[in-house]
């Protein structure tokens, strides 16, 4: 009888927990898949401490295919094409999985300029489920659309005369294709806009999401379109709940943090540029560590170390690939083991 009692109340407690969960999807946006109620043990994960160069030549600037400048904000799309702002050469390069580290230049390349088939210094790439493109034309002040293969971009948000408007992180919610959201800071005040896709580029069709103290870093969305987005001079990753233009603070005393990317539970990686290396903050435990990089944070050429990295991105297999600026070169750091709900 206790038996059967005690079996009653088990089914009872788990058909309220489960109409609870149901009735909570309904009405609130999930961002991330939600951990397992009865989780097993499970390892944290791990990533392979030596990188290995997918793109660039370590420590020797060029222009050849198998060369970057300073490369910047980097892409991954989930084909696992790896796009990068090739900052030096003014040009987007795209390197496929089987690549073997030789470049196709896809937007620019013409020549450090302002016409339509050049860029100058792109800091950001973000490519949409169609495989349009949209870059951060840093040096001309603007943000260009190439759809594929074109052989020109198209201008949808630019400084409009003002001569302090720069543009850094781009991002877009994988849900929605028809914007486009765009970290910039006008005179050395920092801002999240969001730029719908039709239009031209007049500032009355772009939405003000929030305000960040000086000049924000990378930034991305989630699937409910918050935006996070790393703010390198104050140390800190603030997130904008949408429809909420105050930022909230998830992560402080951060050094540099210059771009941030989620996995797909809602753990935060952060990539600190002065001191050459990412962290990995756990959202559910609050706990930080640094997963690749050297720990004291100094800098080097060799694989285990990086030089004021810039960007950040995954694929589909949990890798974590690193634009290392200053060594011209993308690095690889292998998922090694675990479990990214840890
Ligand atoms: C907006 O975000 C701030 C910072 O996280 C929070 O304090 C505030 O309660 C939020 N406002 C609403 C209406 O949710």
């Amino acid at each position: 009888m206790a038996h059967s009692l005690g079996l009653l109340t088990v089914v009872i407690l788990l058909f309220t927990v489960y109409m609870h969960s149901t009735s909570a999807d309904e009405i609130v946006c999930q961002p991330f898949k939600s951990i397992p109620f009865f989780s097993t043990p499970c390892t944290k994960p791990k990533w392979a401490q030596q990188g290995i160069t997918v793109a660039g030549t370590t420590g020797k600037q060029g222009s050849s295919n198998i060369q970057l400048i300073g490369p910047s904000g980097i892409f991954i799309d989930p084909y696992d094409n790896l796009f990068i702002a090739d900052e030096g050469n003014d040009r987007i390069q795209k390197f496929s999985p089987g690549s073997k580290g030789v470049g196709l230049t896809i937007a620019g390349g013409n020549g450090g300029g302002s016409a339509l088939n050049q860029l100058k210094e792109p800091r950001a790439v973000y490519v949409d489920s169609a495989g349009t493109l949209f870059i951060t034309d840093r040096g001309n002040l603007r943000v260009q659309k190439w759809f594929t293969g074109s052989a020109q971009g198209i201008t949808i948000a630019s400084g409009r005369g003002y001569t302090a408007h720069w543009f850094q992180g781009l991002s877009g919610n994988r849900k929605q294709i028809n914007e486009i959201y765009s970290s910039e800071s006008i005179m050395g005040r920092g801002r999240i806009m969001k730029y719908p896709l039709g239009g031209d580029d007049s500032p009355s069709y772009a939405t003000l999401l929030g305000s960040v103290t000086r000049n924000p870093g990378g930034i991305v969305v989630d699937e409910c379109n918050s935006v996070y987005v790393a703010d390198p001079f104050g140390g800190n990753i603030l997130k904008f709940s949408s429809g909420n233009s105050t930022g909230e603070q998830i992560a402080s005393g951060l050094i540099t943090p210059n771009d941030v990317a989620l996995d797909t539970y809602g753990n935060l990686y952060i990539v600190e540029r002065d001191t050459n290396r990412v962290q990995r903050l756990n959202v559910h435990d609050g706990t930080r560590e640094v997963i690749v990089g050297n720990k004291e944070g100094a800098e080097g050429s060799d694989s285990e170390h990086l030089n004021k990295p810039w960007s950040i991105a995954f694929d589909s297999e949990n890798n974590l690939y690193v634009s290392d600026k200053e060594n011209h070169r993308v690095q690889k750091f292998s998922f090694h083991e675990g479990d990214l709900l840890c």
